[in-house]
């Protein structure tokens, strides 16, 4: 078992060829800092005083020309483990853990367009994997080695420990047009997970859901929580065009009940009569100043995210309200 000194603090580690050096911290206990998990948002970056690492991706867009240029600046979600270590890094028990996190196989056991370029898979992993609503898994492929993606659960936990995605085609994405393309009933996918932060936490206040484009993963499975316990919530999903629109039937909530999703588009059309515009903007006109009351969950892109996030601190919204997950 190696021994990571971190700030001085020698710790024990159970290291496993499976994972990654981030995920051996996390499943040890400890609080160390993550988002993205797959090398772009830069968190997990620390400092090799001693010892040796091996790279699984060089140079990572998450570490600046002048973390490269330092030279003993990594990302552990972009290295394993070798040997005993000294690092420094800041850990923060926010970060730690309430989950296992497990490389388990799986296979599709359902596929269904949602839209013209937005999938669901369902997958049915071999072992029991337990996560929190809100959470997110790497995937990957045996048949295409070395590459991997993170996708946000679209369901919360149930008995029966299915697993749903909801998948956007990426032009030119080498993974989500596999999916799309080659993966078949019965196809074998690899879950390393759950990851995340951003997951439900039950609470008296009013609850707010908020989806951009492929989003409503993220959104879909804390909905499906809050509605499995009876709390209601208001739930926006933010879409281009009439075309974009998912087929709201395949996601159906529990007893067959659909809940009420008020979709806006940013581009209008002659057919569409709902809201078009920013999501951030009709979620502001509709609720203004009683976005104080709700915890707000909302996951989209960057952008979306960003935009939300400012225009809710200026009505006044805590942070610690407001949950996301914002794609890198
Ligand atoms: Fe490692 Fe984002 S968690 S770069």
């Amino acid at each position: 078992m190696p021994i990571i000194k971190i700030n001085n603090n020698p710790i024990s580690i159970q290291s496993s060829t499976d994972h990654s050096m981030l995920t051996d911290l996390l499943n040890a206990g400890i609080g160390y800092p993550y988002e993205c998990v797959t090398g772009k948002c830069g968190l997990c970056k620390f400092e090799l005083i001693q010892g040796n690492i091996i790279k699984t991706e060089e140079n990572p867009t998450g570490l600046s020309s002048r973390d490269l240029k330092k030279g003993n600046r990594h990302l552990a979600c972009k290295c394993k483990l070798n040997s005993d270590l000294d690092i420094k890094v800041k850990l923060d028990n926010k970060f730690i853990q309430k989950t296992k996190i497990s490389k388990i196989r799986s296979s599709v056991i359902s596929k269904e367009l949602l839209t013209h370029d937005f999938i669901k898979i369902t997958l049915k992993p071999d072992e029991n994997m337990s996560w929190l609503p809100g959470q997110f898994c790497l995937l990957s492929d045996p048949l295409l080695p070395s590459i991997d993606r993170a996708y946000s659960i679209a369901n919360n936990y149930i008995k029966d420990g299915h697993i749903d995605f909801y998948i956007k085609r990426v032009p030119d994405g080498i993974f989500s047009n596999h999916i799309f393309d080659k993966i078949n009933i019965d196809s074998t996918l690899i879950l390393k997970g759950p990851f995340g932060h951003s997951y439900y936490q039950r609470s008296n206040r009013k609850l707010l859901i908020i989806g951009g484009g492929s989003g409503l993963s993220y959104a879909a499975s804390i909905a499906k929580q809050a509605f499995s316990e009876g709390k209601d919530f208001l739930f926006y999903y933010g879409s281009r065009s009439t075309q974009d629109i998912p087929n709201w039937s395949s996601l159906v909530f529990t007893n067959n009940e659909i809940i009420d999703i008020k979709t806006v588009l940013s581009q209008s059309n002659n057919e569409w009569t709902g809201p078009t515009g920013f999501l951030h903007e009709v979620v502001n006109e509709d609720l203004g100043a009683s976005l104080c009351e709700f915890d707000i969950y909302l996951a989209g892109p960057p952008v979306m995210v960003e935009c939300s996030i400012k225009s809710f601190f200026d009505q006044g919204v805590p942070s610690e309200n407001i949950h996301y997950d914002s794609f890198y």
